[in-house]
């Protein structure tokens, strides 16, 4: 699997622990060094490479599942569509994306909370994606005691015309 926006590395070492094969990229090479020294401390199997999340197709490599935990609602509005089809372009037909991101759905919200309705216009069959669940759920950031409002969806990759 794909761990988009990896940071440090806590969810990708925590699934390849269970053990699932896991990429963690990230474009942040000091998030990526602290990544890879846990990895060693722990002794855990997993790879952490620097790539662009709007470019993941230079990975060339395709994933049965994707998760995004806190990077898509960084991206602003008119960054959505291009991320969303480098998503794409790494996920195999069927595959589960699960994305993270901050809700605008309960108190003490976080920075650029996104909407059901956003995650929807965003992830539809004209850009590959068909929702399974947006269930509300909470994100754990430096900031709040128990985290942030968040919705954790899931969405399928779908056959598109014009998206391979
Ligand atoms: C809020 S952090 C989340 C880190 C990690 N997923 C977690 O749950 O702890 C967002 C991460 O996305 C990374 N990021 C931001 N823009 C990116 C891009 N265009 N491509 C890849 N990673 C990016 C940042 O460097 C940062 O590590």
């Amino acid at each position: 699997m794909l761990d988009a926006g990896c940071g440090t590395g806590e969810n990708a070492l925590h699934l390849a622990s269970l053990g699932l094969s896991v990429l963690g990229v990230d474009v942040a090479e000091t998030a990526l060094a602290i990544a890879r020294t846990k990895a060693d401390d722990r002794g855990i199997e997993v790879a952490f490479v620097a790539a662009d999340a709007f470019q993941l197709e230079r990975l060339g490599r395709r994933f049965a599942t994707v998760l995004d935990c806190g990077l898509f609602h960084t991206f602003d509005g008119d960054e959505r569509p291009g991320y969303v089809a480098s998503l794409a372009s790494v996920t195999e037909h069927d595959g589960t994306l699960y994305v993270l991101c901050f809700s605008d759905d309960g108190p003490d919200p976080g920075p650029h909370p996104v909407s059901q309705q956003e995650l929807r216009a965003t992830f539809n069959p004209n850009t590959g994606w068909k929702i399974a669940a947006i269930e509300p759920d909470r994100v754990q950031t430096s900031y709040h005691d128990n985290g942030a409002p968040a919705w954790l969806a899931t969405s399928k990759r779908i056959q598109t015309a014009g998206l391979l």
